[in-house]
Formats: structure tokens, C-alpha cells, sequence
């Protein structure tokens, strides 16, 4: 059996991958449906102590531009909504599920945490290009959470994980290049599956699936990811120090370019290069954002 295909047994075998917590599973299950209350939500939620400081650090945080200190559940679902509290609650406690005990993994986990938070507020921001009403309270959220795939596949397949990152070493290529080459598949299909197993709504699994290829899919998210991917990797905050860097040109001279454009999704250059000057006007602010949030600890327990 060659290396794909042991990955993809693998990757089956349900047992291997890690399930969310049962409060989480509880509140999905019960935001899915019709008969669970607000307020029977509010107290689930409330109930769990870890996953209330967890959600009220990110809630706190510069990307929702609260003025006043949230206190409570109550008042964070007043103030920002309650989709959108569902999903901090479960990006807020996704990254420390996902740690195994005792291991810890081979790629720099506040590296990572930066390029993650970093990709949420961006492709929050991008909204305005990209606007998709019905997901407008996953944009943050799926953003935190659409390079799961590579936390799972550092914890969880540690061999293949050493051949990626070698590969992205010697070849000088991208992650997905490289993980396409060893396993066939790349970390957004497997964050893809997680999120499916995970019972997330179809149009945050689809955008975390398509976050490279946005011309799969109609999805104005996956395109906000995708552009936020770039922007992220543009100012620096790249997801694993192995990847070669993104400029303005060498993104106009990459493949994507071509399926972008033939997709009606390809932001013209100068578009993309305003965006980036004002995020790299904003760098000083952004980076303050993320050693915040990173401080909290939401992410980096590892
Ligand atoms: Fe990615
Ligand atoms: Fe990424």
C-alpha cells in the first residue's frame, strides 16, 4: 500500500480523529433545530465555565470593536448576535480539542494562531467584497478555523506531516502542493471532513473545503478565505515558517490567476494591493489583535 492510501484507511477510521466536546456537539445540535430557545442555549453554554472564559477573551477581542467589556454569554449574544456566538463558542474551543495530551506538535503553534486569527479578521473584513448573507456570522469564525486541516494532520499523522514539511523544504513549494503530491488530498479536504463529521452547517464545510480553490464552489466565502489567505500571507503571517513567501507579483504570477479570472472571482491588482496597504497600514493595530487574542491562551495550550 503506497503512502495516500494508508492515509486515506487512516483518515476513515472515525475512532482516529478527535470528536468536539459534548457541550458542543449539544449546542449545534440544538442551533440546528427548532425547538431549543435562546435562553435554553444561553444557559447550556453558561453552564460550561471553560468554554464561557474562552468565548468572552474572543468576544473581548479587537475584531468585534465592542466598546464596552462583554461580560456574560447574555450580553455577548445581545451585542454580537447569536450565530455568531455560537460560533466563537466553537472556534474558541476547536484548537485546544484537537490537542492530544502530552504531544506536542512539530509545527510553531503561535506562528500558526497569528496566521489563523489574522485570515478571520481579514476574511470578516472582506464581507463587503464577498458578501454571502446567510454565512455573514461564519466569516471570523471560518477564517479561525480553515486551516484546521493542518492540526490535524500534525497531531494526528505525525510521519506524513515530517514528509510535508520536508517536501515544502527541498521544493520550495506550497503546502497543498506538497500535501497533493504525498497523500492526494490537502489539509482544507480533511478540515473539510472534520467540520462534516463535526455536523458544522454545509456552507462553513464547503468554504473551509474550497479555501484554495474557490472556483470549485459558488461560495462568496470561500472566496473571502481565499483572498484572506493571500492578504495573511502577503504581511508576513504565513501558517508554517516552511512555506515560501506571497507578494503582490508572485500571486499574479501563480496559476490560480487563470481559474480566479475564468471564475468572474479575480480581484484586480490594483483592488488586492489597496486592501494590502491598508491592512499594512493597520499592521501595528493587527499585531497588537493577535498577541492579545494569543495571550488568552484560547489557542496556544500546546
Ligand atoms: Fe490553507
Ligand atoms: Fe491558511
Amino acid at each position: 500500500m503506497n503512502l495516500a492510501e494508508s492515509f486515506k484507511n487512516k483518515l476513515k477510521r472515525i475512532d482516529d480523529l478527535p470528536t468536539l466536546p459534548t457541550v458542543l456537539q449539544k449546542i449545534i445540535e440544538m442551533t440546528s433545530g427548532n425547538d431549543a430557545s435562546a435562553q435554553d442555549i444561553i444557559d447550556e453554554m453558561s453552564a460550561d465555565q471553560s468554554l464561557t472564559a474562552n468565548l468572552l477573551k474572543v468576544a473581548n477581542s479587537p475584531v468585534y470593536g465592542v466598546s464596552k467589556r462583554i461580560e456574560s454569554i447574555r450580553q455577548a449574544v445581545v451585542l454580537l448576535g447569536f450565530q455568531e456566538v455560537r460560533n466563537i463558542a466553537l472556534s474558541a474551543s476547536v484548537f485546544s480539542t484537537l490537542e492530544v495530551a502530552g504531544r506536542r506538535g512539530t509545527f510553531d503553534r503561535p506562528v500558526f494562531w497569528a496566521h489563523s486569527y489574522l485570515v478571520g479578521y481579514i476574511t470578516r473584513d472582506l464581507y463587503k467584497q464577498f458578501p454571502e448573507p446567510r454565512s455573514q456570522a461564519s466569516y471570523f469564525t471560518c477564517g479561525l478555523l480553515h486551516d484546521i486541516g493542518k492540526v490535524v494532520l500534525d497531531q494526528y499523522f505525525m510521519r506524513e506531516f515530517f514528509m510535508i514539511v520536508d517536501a515544502i523544504r527541498q521544493h520550495n513549494v506550497s503546502a497543498c502542493t506538497a500535501e497533493r503530491d504525498l497523500l492526494t488530498m490537502t489539509h482544507a479536504d480533511i478540515g473539510g471532513l472534520l467540520l462534516e463529521r463535526w455536523k458544522l452547517p454545509a456552507d462553513q464545510v464547503t468554504a473551509v473545503r474550497e479555501h484554495h480553490t474557490p472556483w470549485n464552489t459558488p461560495s462568496k466565502l470561500a472566496t473571502a478565505l481565499y483572498y484572506a489567505n493571500q492578504l495573511a500571507f502577503m504581511l508576513g503571517y504565513g501558517s508554517m515558517k516552511e512555506e515560501p513567501p506571497v507578494t503582490l507579483d508572485s500571486f499574479y504570477a501563480s496559476e490560480d490567476v487563470a481559474w480566479l479570472d475564468e471564475k468572474g472571482i479575480l480581484l484586480p491588482r490594483e483592488v488586492l494591493s489597496a486592501k494590502f496597504e491598508e491592512l499594512r497600514a493597520d499592521e501595528e493595530h493587527l499585531a497588537k489583535a493577535i498577541n492579545q487574542s494569543a495571550g488568552d491562551g484560547v489557542a496556544t495550550s500546546a
